[in-house]
């Protein structure tokens, strides 16, 4: 399966599907920030998969930004794409163009704490349990169709730094097992609905 992964930061979301690409039939084709700092660039040239920067603040609007994202996933013909902390609105043109194949990872239990700032929000709100989701991406901002989620219980002294490091170490162990239900067929969007076979999780 050919996947396009799209990033802005530190790219560990990056690295543990890197690092899982053979167990989950995954040819990672490129990688794409819109930060040219982003240190999963760096992760991704380690591994020689093929690099693009698109720096949005040199897009008039949002659509215009988006068709040259659009442009550049297209040279691949990816089966999937892969928001591995995209920190980007994409717009419903984009969204619905490619409806079904793309990913993202939120690190919250969805729907709770769409948006940013999700581990301290979760503290002030307190929430006994947080986690990570992982979902179809529709033109929802985080809102699209839940696929799975991972959770894990808040302590007492958590903080939001405490609560972001466990979340991430869920994340970490469950989009790599996602994508490889995605690979196997054994995942996909119905009609606005995930048709997901529990067992490949
Ligand atoms: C993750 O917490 C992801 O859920 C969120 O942004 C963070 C990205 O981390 N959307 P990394 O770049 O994968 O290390």
């Amino acid at each position: 399966m050919k996947g396009v992964i799209l990033i802005s930061g530190s790219g560990s979301n990056l690295q543990s599907i890197i690092d899982n690409t053979a167990k989950i039939d995954l040819d990672i084709q490129a990688v794409i920030s819109n930060k040219e700092e982003a240190f999963g660039l760096k992760r991704a040239k380690i591994e020689n998969i093929p690099t693009h920067v698109l720096n949005h603040t040199q897009f008039p609007t949002r659509e215009a930004f988006d068709q040259q994202l659009s442009q550049i996933i297209d040279q691949y013909n990816p089966d999937i794409i892969i928001l591995a902390g995209f920190m980007r609105i994409l717009t419903a043109g984009f969204t619905r163009k490619y409806v079904g194949k793309i990913l993202n990872i939120h690190p919250s239990l969805l729907p709770k704490f769409q948006g940013l700032n999700t581990h301290q929000r979760a503290l002030d709100a307190g929430e006994n349990e947080h986690g990570v989701s992982i979902h179809f991406v529709t033109d929802e901002l985080d809102g699209g169709p839940i696929i799975a989620q991972s959770r894990i219980q808040v302590l007492t002294n958590d903080t939001a730094e405490s609560l972001a490091k466990r979340v991430l170490t869920e994340e970490h162990k469950l989009f790599p097992k996602v994508i490889h239900c995605f690979a196997q067929g054994r995942l996909s969007l119905k009609d606005n609905h995930v048709i997901l076979d529990n067992q490949c999780l």
